[in-house]
């Protein structure tokens, strides 16, 4: 028997060239290597340049993955991009990327701060499955570091700059084949002011700089990723065991060890990007899933596990058989 899904047909990424690293960041605040090092996991990430925008480097990234795909823009006819930092605040960053690509169809912007890109995938699934569209550009893309109070030495630490996309096609496959078996995606507004910004365009008509109490998200950040995994684990009909990669969301060293820990899932089987990406919000999983895939360790056939928590909260989880 066979039933409609969305197949991964492409990955790509594209990271802005300048590094900014913490021996850096240490002549700025009051903090040290070693100190970001033990508690993040993280020795560098990427800053983007004056002037290159959140759809610049969106850009990049889907054209990478259009390439992967042997597709081009045209091929395309739903664009759904998770970012936080959108260009403008309207219109969408999403029609910015489709005028470039020469896309057709629909295009729009999702925020859901660092889940967007599990939300963005579970969006896209949900129009492809139901015939809604054919073929998907599923980008998460940021340029955070312009949220940054580079005063404040508990969240300057942790960001970076970044594009993923993953190009998603609708295709007939039997049932042990190919495509997106199972989303999970969840929020919690009660717990909005731990990770926010303090500026927005009507309640401020301001940006804003991004705040967090990082110890209470990380209290949480565990359970609530934790129980995503287990539920779209469950419902797939797959165990721990069946996953041959986790790509989880990269805010913390410490947080994705936990995780893996607590489902059993061996660290070599753990795709990790955070020392030297940083936490890159929405781009952070099609980052890692880019290098996992061109360095050869994700392969045809391999189920990934892929999950995320932010602001909001916000969280989820999606089992892929890419
Ligand atoms: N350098 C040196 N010291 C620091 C730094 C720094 N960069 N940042 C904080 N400290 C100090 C604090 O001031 C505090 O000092 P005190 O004890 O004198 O008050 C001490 O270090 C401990 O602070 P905590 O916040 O309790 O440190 P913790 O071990 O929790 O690590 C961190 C902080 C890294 C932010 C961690 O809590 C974390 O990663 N949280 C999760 C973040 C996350 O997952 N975000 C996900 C989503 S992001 C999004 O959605 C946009």
């Amino acid at each position: 028997m066979t039933e409609t899904r969305s197949v991964v047909a492409g990955v790509g990424s594209f990271l802005p060239e300048r590094i900014l690293t913490n021996a850096e960041l240490s002549t700025m605040v009051d903090t040290s290597d070693e100190w970001i090092r033990e508690r993040t996991g993280i020795t560098e990430r990427r800053v983007a340049a004056e002037g290159e925008t959140t759809s610049d480097i969106s850009v990049k990234a889907a054209k990478a993955a259009l390439d992967a795909a042997g597709m081009t823009g045209a091929d395309i006819d739903l664009i759904v991009l998770a970012t936080t930092t959108p260009d403008y605040t309207f219109p969408a960053t999403a029609t910015q990327v489709q005028a470039q690509l020469g896309a057709g169809g629909a295009a729009f912007d999702l925020q859901a701060v660092c889940s967007g890109f599990v939300f963005a995938l579970a969006t896209a699934d949900n129009f492809l499955v139901r015939g809604q569209a054919q073929n998907a550009l599923v980008i998460g893309a940021e340029t955070i570091t312009r949220l940054i109070d580079w005063e404040d030495r508990g969240t300057c630490v942790l960001f970076g700059d970044g594009a993923g996309a993953v190009v998603l096609s609708a295709r007939e496959v039997e049932e042990d084949g190919p495509g997106i078996l199972r989303t999970y995606i969840r929020s919690d507004g009660q717990f909005r002011t731990l990770l926010q910004t303090d500026g927005g365009p009507s309640a401020t008509g301001t940006v804003g700089h991004l705040r967090m109490q990082g110890n209470q998200v990380f209290r949480h950040a565990v359970n609530k990723i934790a129980e995503a995994i287990e539920t779209v684990i469950e419902r797939a009909g797959v165990t721990a065991a069946d996953i041959d990669w986790f790509v989880p969301h990269q805010a913390n060293q410490r947080i994705l060890d936990s995780v893996a820990n607590k489902l059993g899932i061996p660290p070599e089987r753990v795709v990790t990007t955070v020392a030297t990406h940083g936490n890159t919000s929405a781009a952070s999983v099609p980052l890692a899933m880019d290098v996992a895939v061109k360095d050869g360790r994700i392969k045809p056939g391999d189920l990934v596990l892929v999950e995320a928590l932010g602001g909001g909260f916000t969280w989820g989880a999606a089992l892929i058989r890419v």
